[in-house]
């Protein structure tokens, strides 16, 4: 065993969390080293999450806009799959990118430590490498970005060949006949929608009646409409019991939540897709007395954990568990650590959902305003009335926009169409800087965008929308 020189930050773990803290810490000019156990830097992100889940959304909506939309645009194309080829353009990708990320280390003079990390008491951090050697990091501050992992459901057992969670279901070897997806999700509705367009009859099971839990529910309605006149199938209200991988594929059994007859569904492959949970496993948080919460998260108070010295961020801690969330607390956490001001505005974190159409929010529902008592006006244009959306033949959706009705400061906005994913920024903007919908109505857009719609849904608010 060998000890190496005092860091002012050891992070452990390589994700969004831990890489971009690691390389702010780099700029900042702190000693910093990032732990990480797997291969590549990058994390879930962009080994097994938002990178090739978005590169397979993207191939598949090309390939499924060829099947079905190019006809209408005067294109006659007789398209052929080659899963093969979309798998490499994918793994190539996401190479590209953690490859970056070791660039960007190196840049910023992060020391990359491969192994798994273990918190061995108050600034020591132990590394044990692929070969089993050894290493102790001395640390000032120590910074928990440890990520998360898929929740297992007792019964269905994932074998990542027939029954897969997100990992496997990235890398499936051929397209499913069938394939059924537990659980109305993110990743559900995303992976779901890739394999769908590729071909297979994709049923989704969900506990609830309802999909996507915390989307606003009349988007939520609306986005289940268009997807299942997609050919995307729904159960709500069901819950899955037990899966039997036989020779054909699964033998999946569930019963109405509600009460009622048990049903047995039959499917090439099954998709567990029911949340992820914070990941510590054989992390030491004994050592320095840190007790998660019950689900396992690590609380924090301005990404202080209870231990002296020992920060947490990211998926690990209570949260949206997403990228750009990650992200901000990471490059906060940092800033503090430096004694500068970290700050994270956790009412603005937006959510996107990168199906067809592509959902995206910010900011509170119209059911949380009614919870908290708030008055609130809406203003809401659809993109039938956009030109632009007219032209391009994508006048699915709309745009909501939630002003407080008093002072008319934008409180949320909620889209669903194509492209939102990148209008949804604008009304980040807006909301911190505190705007009214009024400034948003009298900010000239360019003619003509879909964004344009971004502004009419602020004219509706005060009254003076161009709807027909
Ligand atoms: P992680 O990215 O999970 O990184 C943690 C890292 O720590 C891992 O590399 C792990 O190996 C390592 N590690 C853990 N324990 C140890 C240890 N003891 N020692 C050493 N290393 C350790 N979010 C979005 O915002 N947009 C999206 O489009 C999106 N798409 C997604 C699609 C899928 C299929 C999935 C699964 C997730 C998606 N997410 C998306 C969520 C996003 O991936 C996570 O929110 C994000 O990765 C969290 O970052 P993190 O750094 O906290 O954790
Ligand atoms: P999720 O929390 O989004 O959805 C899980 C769904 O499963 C919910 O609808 C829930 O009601 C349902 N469910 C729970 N238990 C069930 C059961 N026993 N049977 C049937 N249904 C059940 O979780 P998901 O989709 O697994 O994604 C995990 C996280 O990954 C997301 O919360 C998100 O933070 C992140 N992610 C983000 C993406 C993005 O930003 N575009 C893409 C993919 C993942």
């Amino acid at each position: 065993e060998t000890t190496t020189t005092t860091y002012d930050v050891v992070i452990i773990g390589g994700g969004p969390a831990g890489y971009n803290g690691a390389i702010r810490a780099g700029q900042l000019g702190l000693k910093v080293a990032c732990v990480d156990k797997g291969p590549t830097l990058g994390g879930t992100c962009l080994n097994v999450g938002c990178m090739p889940s978005k590169a397979l959304l993207h191939a598949s909506e090309l390939y499924d806009a060829a099947n079905h939309e190019f006809a209408t645009l005067g294109i006659d194309v007789s398209p052929r799959l080659n899963l093969p080829q979309m798998m490499k353009q994918k793994a190539e990708s996401v190479t590209a990118l953690t490859k970056g990320v070791e660039f960007l280390f190196k840049k910023n003079k992060v020391d990359w430590v491969k192994g798994a990390g273990r918190i061995a008491g108050p600034g020591k951090v132990e590394v044990t490498a692929a070969d089993g050697a050894v290493t102790t990091l001395e640390a000032k501050n120590i910074v928990i970005a440890t990520g998360s992992e898929p929740s297992g459901l007792p019964g269905v057992a994932i074998d990542q060949k027939r029954i897969v969670d997100s990992t496997g279901a990235l890398s499936l070897p051929e397209v499913p006949k069938s394939l059924v997806v537990i659980g109305a999700g993110i990743i559900g509705l995303e992976l779901g929608s890739v394999w769908r367009r590729l071909g297979a009859q994709v049923t989704v099971v969900e506990f609830l009646d309802r999909i996507s839990p915390g989307m606003d529910a009349e988007v939520a309605k609306t986005f289940q409409r268009s997807l299942t006149k997609q050919g995307m199938e729904f159960k709500l209200g069901m819950k899955v019991t037990g899966a039997a991988v036989g020779k054909k594929g699964v033998s999946l059994t569930m019963e109405p939540v509600a009460g009622g007859a048990a049903e047995t569904l039959e499917a090439d492959y099954v998709l567990l897709a029911i949340g992820r949970r914070p990941y510590t496993e054989g992390l030491g948080l004994e050592s320095v007395g840190i007790t998660p919460d019950k689900r396992g998260f690590i609380e924090t108070d301005h990404w202080k954990t209870s231990a002296p010295g020992v920060w947490a961020i990211g998926d690990v801690t209570l949260g949206p568990m997403l990228a750009h969330k990650a992200e901000d607390e990471a490059v906060a956490c940092i800033e503090t650590i430096a004694g500068k001001a970290g700050h994270v505005a956790y009412g603005i974190i937006p959510s996107v959902v990168y199906t067809t159409p592509e959902v995206a929010w910010v900011g509170r529902t119209e059911e949380e305003l009614k919870e908290a008592g708030v008055v609130y006006k809406v203003g809401k244009f659809p993109f039938t009335a956009n030109s632009r959306a007219k032209i391009n033949h994508e006048t699915e959706g709309f745009v909501k926009i939630l002003a407080d009705a008093a002072t008319d400061e934008v409180l949320g906005a909620h889209l669903i169409g194509p492209s939102v994913s990148e209008m949804i920024g604008e009304y980040c903007v807006a909301m911190e800087f505190r705007a009214a919908s009024e400034d948003v109505a009298r900010t000239c857009h360019p003619h003509p965008t879909r964004s344009e719609a971004l502004r009419q849904a602020a004219m509706g608010v005060e009254g003076w929308t161009m709807q027909a």
